[in-house]
């Protein structure tokens, strides 16, 4: 008999181009690409990324059982001593996400330090590289073990580095989105961590895309549609393991890739109006102190604060003070008083943000 629990280095010795992946690979591209086109014609970047990525935060720790929402999210954002354990754990996996993304830009590769430092993130521990044996994966209802991942420092260390490998060299020549498939299965078989390996892997996921081009910026998350399938992507990762069923698992991820590109469009689309709207608006009833910065400002977070204001803009400390109160008065914000300081809470973007990460 097999030994299921052998992980084998890569590349999977099987033909993973199949007429019907190659066929449904041709969709997914273009909705890819016109998510990036749009994506791209976004003024500030950084204002989309930032609303898609806590939707992201919040629905991959769902799968963790880390459940919070937006209003916590709010509150454990905008406030250094907020007690809500689920939503800081949440705010860890978006500055997981950054850092990776930032790392992968910067250095144009996804190396094993990298991915090593996002688990950091999430989990808040050193705890690093499995080192002691015993870990297992089960299935949730039955309780059952349905796979034991590699044990172990130098195994685990060796496999790492044939995936990172698989990752960066374009050695063969396969479509990148079937290349995501096979890495994300083998990251989690290879369930390098204690913990976190589900999270990290999903992060992995878009650091990918990001890497080979498919995006410029980190916001395609296939979180909501694995939770939305959870029994089938659990049921497939092991199928690829006992019957060497590859193509059905690929089609998964493919299909993932299409109908999320498809849902962040729309999701991009409405905050690009939102920001679009609340210019135009802010123009014509406050036109003294209008200005493109100001508004990104306003949808940089789902808050605002005086001090970000008088550094964003460099006016004084009063001049901000003025333009919030003016902002508030005309129903662009409502604050609240936290502590020492005032919070300026940004209701049209929390709103559209709330709305999509709402539907699953
Ligand atoms: N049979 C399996 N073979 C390979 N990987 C599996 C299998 N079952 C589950 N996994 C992976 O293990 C992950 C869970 O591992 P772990 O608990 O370390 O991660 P997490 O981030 O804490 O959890 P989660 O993914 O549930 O949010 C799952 O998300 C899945 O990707
Ligand atoms: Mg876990």
């Amino acid at each position: 008999m097999m030994d299921n629990n052998i992980v084998k280095p890569l590349p999977p010795q099987s033909d993973l181009e199949t007429k019907r992946v190659l066929k449904r690979l041709a969709a997914a591209h273009r909705a890819l690409a016109e998510l990036k086109g749009f994506a791209d014609t976004m003024p500030n970047k950084n204002i989309l990324i930032n609303a898609v990525t806590i939707n992201e935060a919040k629905d991959s720790s769902e799968i963790e059982n880390i459940i919070t929402t937006h209003d916590e999210l709010f509150k454990a954002m905008s406030q250094i001593n907020y007690n809500n354990p689920a939503a800081k754990e949440v705010v860890n996996y978006r500055t997981a996400l950054w850092n990776g993304y930032e790392a992968v830009k910067t250095k144009q590769m996804l190396t094993i330090n990298m991915i090593i430092e996002i688990q950091q993130y999430i989990e808040k521990n050193r705890a690093g590289i499995r080192k002691l044996p015993g870990t297992v994966l089960k299935n949730d209802a039955t309780g059952e073990v349905v796979y034991t991942p590699p044990s172990g420092e130098i195994e685990i260390m060796s496999l790492l580095s044939n995936l990172e490998r698989y990752i960066n060299d374009d050695y063969d020549t396969l479509d990148p989105l079937v290349k995501l498939a096979v890495i994300h299965h083998q990251f989690e078989s290879i369930h390098p961590f204690y913990d976190g390996n589900g999270r990290t892997g999903r992060i992995i996921n878009v650091l990918y895309l990001v890497l080979k081009e498919l995006l410029d910026s980190p916001i395609l998350y296939l979180s909501k549609y694995i939770i939305r399938n959870k029994t089938a992507y659990y049921r497939l990762l092991q199928e690829v393991r006992l019957k060497g069923n590859w193509e059905e698992w690929i089609l998964f991820m493919i299909d993932g890739v299409e109908e999320t590109a498809q849902e962040t469009l729309m999701l991009v689309k409405k905050i690009n109006a939102v920001v679009e709207a609340t210019a135009q608006d802010i123009l014509k009833v406050l036109p003294k102190i209008y200005s493109r910065e100001l508004v990104d400002l306003l949808f940089y977070e789902f808050y605002t604060k005086i001090v970000y204001l008088e550094d964003g803009l460099r006016v004084s400390r009063r001049t901000a003070a003025t333009y919030l109160a003016a902002l508030e008065e005309k129903g662009f914000l409502t604050s609240e008083r936290i502590g020492r300081e005032r919070i300026y809470l940004n209701k049209r973007l929390f709103e559209v943000v709330q709305q999509a990460g709402s539907n699953k």
